[in-house]
């Protein structure tokens, strides 16, 4: 996988700033005087920091913006920037200061004087994660080069970052696999990539063909039918607390989409490597809690499988019955991912009786009509759950919406052949996709299904995240977790 580039923290040490040759990063605050690091370099430079502190430019820098001075007179470093943020900024706006680092970084690397700043392991943040680079080009940039911050506690400083660094490495493997192309990560690439977890501790299990037949989850194993890559679910264990139920996390995996015999258009179709997203930030949520020893119980089941049309796949009008027993008429194949939830949902509530259960999907086009790319839509059976869930997304600056989901909405997937229909037509797509879901949870197991399709893999770059997939999510239940289901 990409790993993120690799932070140090040291001791802040004044008397080698004319020497560093990379990016040379200080902070300053608006309308106050420089500290000790910066007035060094000032005097170096001949006044340049001073002066881009005083202008006008910087006045109107939002915390976590900077300025960069290219080849400045009297020292060795490529650049100096500096970085508006004051000592009281918050974590978000920490986290942009560091982003704004990485988008200037190179293999020179950077050293970022952060001295007393009390979100230096913050500033880390953002900048691992800004600084991700994914692709086939036959002609490879140089990496990173490294990057050291210089802080006045580094040891503490380190230990407050260690945490985040896990979950740096789990944004990053979920952006990873929703980047991989289908032909790359195909259904057996994705479980071996699982599985190659369990060096972590996680304790990963892959369930065949054969296996979920057995289960009978005939309504996941008709949307793989029609592929050459078998389906598959795998299940992620990271049993970290004591005794108590696990939280359960489901992911849809179809590592590629055409809709089956319900084609998709050929334009943008391409995009479809990426409705594996769902899996993808389950994955990435159970290598971080693997990574930082989580104290908590979470399993992870992800229904990997792939949606072609071919002589063998399901058909518009198939009625296929679930693990559940409820069966369903099959009106679009292109509905395909309420299908793979619907089985994977309820054998994770019946295997291991969670004491709650959240789902990730890239599962309608309508969210993003409803929501764009800045929020990702969050239905749910208890409105205090979405509370929290909205609360900690809201917590890590991922764009969230609770949703509507009541049962006036069932009627919309009454199937006149089977006990539900796949589609429930134009109107309110994403919540009666998240209706037909319900109909497979309990109604008294506290229960959440976010819908990401908007937000996965957005058009352009967000703050923390260049253009390409943002691995939303990893961050969200990770603070979920750590808030509310770790003793
Ligand atoms: N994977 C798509 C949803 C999607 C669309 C994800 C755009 C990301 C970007 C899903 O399987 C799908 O095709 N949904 C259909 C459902 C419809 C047939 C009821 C849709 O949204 O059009
Ligand atoms: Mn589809
Ligand atoms: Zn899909």
């Amino acid at each position: 996988m990409t790993q993120p580039v690799p932070i140090t923290f040291t001791q802040t040490d004044h008397s080698d700033f004319a020497a560093y040759d990379g990016l040379l990063v200080v902070l300053a605050a608006h309308g106050t005087p420089l500290g000790e690091a910066a007035r060094q370099i000032d005097a170096l430079t001949h006044g340049a920091v001073s002066r881009a502190h005083g202008s006008d430019a910087f006045g109107k820098l939002a915390h976590g913006a900077g300025i960069t001075l290219n080849w400045p007179a009297g020292v060795a470093a490529r650049a100096v920037m500096v970085l508006a943020l004051p000592e009281a900024a918050t974590t978000q706006e920490a986290r942009k200061a560091g982003a704004a680092v990485a988008a200037v970084l190179d293999d020179k690397g950077a050293q970022v004087v952060a001295a007393s700043h009390p979100r230096a392991s913050d500033i880390a943040f953002g900048l691992a994660l800004r600084a991700y680079r994914f692709d086939y080009h036959s002609e490879t940039k140089p990496a990173f080069g490294s990057v050291s911050m210089m802080v006045d506690t580094p040891e503490r400083t380190a230990q407050a970052a260690a945490p985040l660094a896990a979950l740096a490495e789990g944004v990053f493997f979920t952006r990873d696999l929703v980047n991989e192309p289908a032909n790359i990560l195909t259904t057996c690439d994705f479980a071996a990539r699982l599985a190659g977890m369990q060096e972590l501790g996680l304790e990963v299990e892959i369930l065949e063909e054969a296996d979920l037949e057995a289960l009978g989850m005939r309504a996941l194993l008709a949307v793989g039918q029609g592929s050459e890559s078998p389906s598959k679910v795998v299940v992620m264990k990271w049993m970290g607390g004591g005794d108590e139920a696990p939280l359960a996390l489901v992911g849809k995996g179809v590592v590629f989409d055409t809709g089956g015999i319900s084609l998709k258009p050929g334009a943008g179709m391409e995009d479809m490597t990426m409705d594996m997203g769902g899996a993808g930030t389950v994955a990435g949520v159970m290598r971080t809690l693997a990574l930082r020893k989580a104290r908590a119980n979470v399993v992870g089941l992800v229904g990997i499988v792939e949606n072609m049309p071919d002589g063998r796949a399901q058909r518009p009008g198939d009625i296929v019955t679930s693990a559940k027993g409820l069966t369903i008429e099959v009106i679009n194949t292109d509905a395909e991912g309420r299908l793979v939830l619907a089985d994977v949902l309820w054998y994770a509530q019946d295997r291991f009786k969670p004491c709650a259960m959240i789902d990730l999907a890239t599962l309608t086009g309508a969210v993003i009509v409803g929501l764009g790319h800045e929020n990702a839509g969050v239905f749910a059976n208890d409105d205090a759950f979405a509370a929290q869930v909205v609360q900690a997304a809201r917590s890590e600056n991922e764009g969230a919406w609770h949703m509507p989901l009541q049962p006036a909405y069932d009627g919309l997937i009454k199937s006149r052949l089977a006990d539900i229909k796949n589609t429930g037509g134009r109107a309110a797509g994403a919540i009666t996709a998240a209706a037909f879901l319900k109909r497979f949870v309990a109604d008294d197991l506290p229960w959440c299904h976010i819908d990401i399709a908007g937000v996965a893999l957005p058009p352009s770059a967000t703050d923390l995240a260049p253009k390409g997939p943002t691995g939303w999510g990893v961050m969200t239940l990770n603070r979920l977790i750590a808030d509310k289901f770790e003793g």
